[in-house]
C-alpha cells in the first residue's frame, strides 16, 4: 500500500477475469480518488461489467489485487463489498418490486424493535423518517413512501436505487448503465442526482454508452477494449471523436496506448 496515495479510494492492480477460455478482463490497472467521478466506456463485450462485477464482489477475479480505502480486499460477495462501503446500482433496476419505497431503501438494514429467533418487529416509522431524509439529501421527491416500487416509473425506481446507494455513508458508488432503460426526462433526473453526489464528494464509477452523458458528468474516462483498459483520459482534454477513436481502436492520433493519467 506504500504506493497508494491516501486520496485513492480504490485501486486495482493487474485485475484479470477469465471465464474458461474467454479473457473477459485482462490486467486492469485502475484507480479512483476520493473526489473523482470516472466513466467506463467501451464497445459491447469490452469487459466493462466484468470489471465492475469484480470490484463489487459479484465475481472473484482470476488474478490481480484490489485495494479499497487503504487496504487490500478480497470481497466474497456483494454484501461484503457493501459492508466495506461500495454500493452498486445496476441497469436492471435491482429493487424488490412488491415492497414499498421505505422497505427497498432498508432492504437488509431493517430497524427492529426487537428480535426473537427468526421473528422480528420492524420499526416502520423510524424507517420511514430515515427514508425521507435519505431521499431529501439526494433531492428526490416521492410523495408516498408506502407506494410499491412496481407502480413507479423506471426513473423514479432508479432514483430510489441511487438514493439507497448514496444514503448509507458509502465510500464509493458504482453504476452499471444506470440510465440505459430510462427515457430522456428520467435520465436527466438521474444525472442531476449523480451531479449531487459530486457536490457531496462521493466518488462514482459509472459505465455508460452515452458519450453526451459521460462528458456532462465525469472528470475522467477509462476506455475498455477487448478486456483491457487501453487508456484513461481527462474529459477536459479530449473530444467525443477522440473517445470514439479509442473505443473502436481506429486511433488516428496515435495516442499512447496504455498510458495512464
Ligand atoms: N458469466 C460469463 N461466462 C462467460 N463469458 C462471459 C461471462 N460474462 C461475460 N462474459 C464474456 O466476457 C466478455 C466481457 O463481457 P462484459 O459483460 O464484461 O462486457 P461489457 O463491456 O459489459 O459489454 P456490454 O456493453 O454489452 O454490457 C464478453 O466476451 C462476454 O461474452
Ligand atoms: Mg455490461
Amino acid at each position: 500500500m506504500n504506493d497508494l496515495n491516501k486520496e485513492v479510494i480504490l485501486k486495482t492492480v493487474g485485475l484479470t477475469k477469465h471465464y474458461g477460455g474467454v479473457r473477459a478482463l485482462e490486467d486492469a490497472n485502475f484507480s479512483i480518488s476520493s473526489h473523482e467521478h470516472i466513466a467506463i466506456v467501451g464497445d459491447n463485450g469490452a469487459g466493462k461489467s466484468t470489471f465492475v462485477r469484480s470490484i463489487t464482489g459479484v465475481e472473484r477475479p482470476t488474478f490481480g489485487k484490489i485495494f479499497f480505502n487503504g487496504k487490500e480486499v478480497n470481497f466474497r460477495s456483494p454484501t461484503d463489498a457493501r459492508e466495506s462501503g461500495i454500493e452498486t446500482v445496476y441497469q436492471n433496476l435491482a429493487l424488490a418490486d412488491d415492497l414499498d419505497v421505505t422497505s427497498n431503501i432498508f432492504l437488509g438494514r431493517e430497524i427492529e424493535y426487537f428480535k426473537l429467533g427468526p421473528l422480528s418487529w420492524l420499526n416502520k416509522s423510524a424507517m420511514k423518517k430515515k427514508s425521507s431524509e435519505l431521499l431529501a439529501q439526494t433531492g428526490i421527491k416521492i410523495g408516498n413512501l408506502s407506494q410499491a416500487v412496481a407502480s413507479m416509473s423506471g426513473g423514479q425506481r432508479q432514483c430510489v436505487a441511487i438514493s439507497r446507494a448514496a444514503g448509507w455513508g458509502s465510500k464509493l458508488i458504482v453504476m452499471d448503465e444506470p440510465t440505459a432503460a430510462l427515457g430522456i426526462q428520467e435520465t436527466k433526473k438521474v444525472e442531476e442526482i449523480i451531479k449531487n453526489l459530486k457536490e457531496r464528494n462521493i466518488p462514482v464509477i459509472i459505465i455508460s454508452h452515452n458519450l453526451r452523458q459521460v462528458f456532462d458528468l465525469v472528470d475522467k474516462i477509462a476506455v475498455f477494449r477487448q478486456g483491457r483498459i487501453i487508456d484513461v483520459v481527462k474529459t477536459s482534454e479530449v473530444t467525443g471523436n477522440d473517445v470514439v477513436a479509442l473505443i473502436t481502436g481506429l486511433d488516428k492520433k496515435n495516442r499512447a496506448v496504455g498510458e495512464y493519467i
